[in-house]
């Protein structure tokens, strides 16, 4: 699995499959990349729906390989 850190944007989670759990519901989530929100606009949290592009979020480009 592959963390990175988008330029101004969101985190990036390559997976070949994630289990999402929230409220007690579980979804299995099939992308291929996930986004996650990291600058707190996303009205579709915790994924990232692009508002990061409207609120000049800034971050710097970090990435994580699990091995
Ligand atoms: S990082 Fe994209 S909406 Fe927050």
């Amino acid at each position: 699995m592959k963390i990175k850190a988008a330029a101004n944007g969101p985190l990036l989670i390559e997976t070949n499959e994630a289990k999402f759990i929230k409220d007690g519901k579980e979804e299995i989530l099939s992308q291929k990349v996930i986004a996650l929100c990291r600058c707190g606009q996303s009205l579709n949290k915790p994924f990232c729906d692009g508002a990061h592009k409207k609120c000049d979020f800034t971050g710097e480009v970090v990435e994580l390989e699990l091995k």
